[in-house]
Parts: C-alpha cells; structure tokens; sequence
C-alpha cells in the first residue's frame, strides 16, 4: 500500500526565546515539539534591549552541547521579526511554552500579532511537565547566585558554566565535608 497524499504535517517549528540560559522547562518544550514536528529549531532572539548574563554565541554553545547527540534539534540566532525568520527558513510553525495562566496574556498577544504579521504561520503552544511550570531562566541565575542548587533544573553543561561564571556556589562544609541530600 502507497500513501497517495504526501503528509501535510509541518516538519521545521522554530522555539524561539532568549534561552539565557536553556533550563529543562526548555528541554522539556523541545522534547514535545520533537513528538509533533520533525525537526526544532531553537531560535536565539538577539535583543540589544535585554542584558542577559551569557552572551549570544555562549547561549548557542550551551544548546548545541545539551543536544550534541540529537540532530533534530537545530539552533540559530536571529534579529528582526520572528515571522519573518521564520518563513526565511521555511518554518510555519512557532512554539511557546505556556508555564501558567501569567504568561498567556502576553503569549496570546504576540501569537495574534504574529498571525496579522503572517497569517501562514501558525503559533502553537505547549506545557511543560508541572515539575517544570516554575522554572525560568532568570529565577535559576537568581537561585544559583544565592547558593542554591540547580541541577535538577538546567542541564549539566549549563550547571558546569554557572559555576564558572558565579563560582561555586554551594561552598565545601567544614563540619561534613558536604551538603549533598540527607
Ligand atoms: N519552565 C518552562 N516550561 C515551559 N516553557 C518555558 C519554560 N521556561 C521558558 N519557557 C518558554 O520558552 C520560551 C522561551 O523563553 P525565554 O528563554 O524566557 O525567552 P523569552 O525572552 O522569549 O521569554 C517561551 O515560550 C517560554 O514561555
Ligand atoms: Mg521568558
């Protein structure tokens, strides 16, 4: 038996975001778009407004080291519109992550606006594993640089860098010689 109709399932979404730096709320997203979509490309926006703590072509190496084994996964940069990048690289679909009800609104508005702005590409958005629902990028910097632990929510080339940046932040214990779980 031949399928007659090629699949008009879309094959490239891009996930676009600042990604400073990729949590596993991010890889969680990325691992359900790979259930959806063929291929995910992981878009950096370059926003000369933001100051992120890594820089662009740091962000993209943590990406590109966390998905060394998984081809499907893309990563790039990009500056002006993301409908715009997105048809440039034949894309016609956006992902978001939707973590709660806060960030909906602002969600929605930019997917309606995209969709004015191209009416071909379609936004779709994805929840993450409730585990995930409350991580961010910049509530992880804010944790580790007050000496929490962040293993469970980045991956480890990401954990490897914050202790570059910030220094090891849980500090070796005197009394027992560490402070691993009880
Ligand atoms: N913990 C998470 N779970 C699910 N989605 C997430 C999580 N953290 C971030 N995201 C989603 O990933 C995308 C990129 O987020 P982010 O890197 O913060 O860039 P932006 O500056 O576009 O918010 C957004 O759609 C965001 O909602
Ligand atoms: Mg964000």
């Amino acid at each position: 038996m031949t399928k007659d109709k090629p699949s008009s399932r879309p094959s490239l979404a891009v996930f676009p975001g600042s990604f400073d730096p990729i949590t596993n709320g991010h890889l969680d997203i990325v691992e359900r778009g790979l259930h959806v979509f063929d291929r995910v490309r992981t878009a950096i926006l370059i926003n000369p407004e933001k100051k992120p703590l890594f820089s662009i072509d740091e962000r993209v190496k943590l990406i590109r080291d966390t998905y060394a084994d998984e081809p499907r996964v893309e990563i790039d940069t990009f500056s002006g519109l993301l409908v715009d990048y997105a048809e440039k690289v034949g894309a016609t679909v956006i992902i978001r992550g939707i973590r709660a009800i806060s960030d909906f609104e602002f969600e929605f508005q930019m997917a309606l606006m995209n969709r004015r702005l191209n009416p071909a590409i379609e936004t779709v958005f994805m929840m993450p594993a409730e585990s995930y629902s409350y991580v961010s990028s910049r509530l992880v910097k804010e944790v580790f640089q007050l000496g929490g632990r962040v293993s469970d929510l980045v991956p480890p080339v990401v954990e490897r860098r914050l202790c570059e940046v910030y220094g090891s932040p849980i500090p070796p214990d005197p009394a027992s010689g560490s402070r691993g779980k009880p």
